[in-house]
């Protein structure tokens, strides 16, 4: 079977998907951006679970439940900043996506939604980071069939317009 992989606008704290990602800081501890907008819609119970989990490197993921989401898993994952594109961010960004599909696959999740990552506070151009994203995700397909649908989450009209293009190419 194919795998569904396409793009919306939403707000990703509102999609029935198996896990939503949510593009951290290496603290795990929220913060703004769709961080912020996570732990609001979770509840308290989120960040009591991301204190026991001892933070996360740049390009890892951590996995938690959901609490007060639609959806039954968080996967935090840690973007690069941007700096240019010479310090590695394409790499750690592909990581990114790489570790939330393993960890997804690791806890049976069979629909993933995941924001732009990096491409708010970190700077990322979202034209490039749409690319890395899509390939990164197209490419591991095959070795996490359990993964039926992707969504990528884009919070604009703009951000949608980009993740289209990078899908049609
Ligand atoms: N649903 C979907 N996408 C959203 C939402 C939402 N509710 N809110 C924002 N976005 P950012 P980063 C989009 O800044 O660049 C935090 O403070 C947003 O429009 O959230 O990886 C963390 O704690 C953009 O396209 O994440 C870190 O310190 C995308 O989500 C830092 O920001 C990512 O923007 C991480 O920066």
């Amino acid at each position: 079977m194919s795998t569904l992989v396409h793009a919306l606008q939403a707000d990703i704290t509102t999609l029935s998907v198996d896990a939503i990602v949510n593009a951290a800081n290496s603290s795990l501890l929220g913060g703004g951006g769709v961080d912020g907008a996570i732990h609001h819609a979770a509840g308290a119970e989120l960040l009591n679970e991301c204190l026991q989990l001892g933070g996360c490197k740049t390009g890892d993921a951590k996995i938690t439940k959901g609490y007060r989401l639609p959806a039954k898993f968080v996967i935090h994952t840690v973007g690069p900043v941007w700096r240019g594109g010479m310090s590695g961010e394409p790499e750690l960004l592909a990581s990114c996506y790489q570790r939330s599909m393993e960890l997804a696959t690791d806890y049976g999740v069979h629909t993933l939604a995941f924001p732009s990552i990096s491409t708010g506070v970190y700077g990322y151009p979202i034209e490039l980071a749409a690319r890395v994203a899509i390939k990164t995700v197209r490419s591991q397909l095959q070795k996490f069939p359990a993964i039926q649908e992707v969504v990528f989450c884009c919070f604009s009209i703009s951000d949608l317009t980009v993740y289209e293009q990078a899908l049609s190419e």
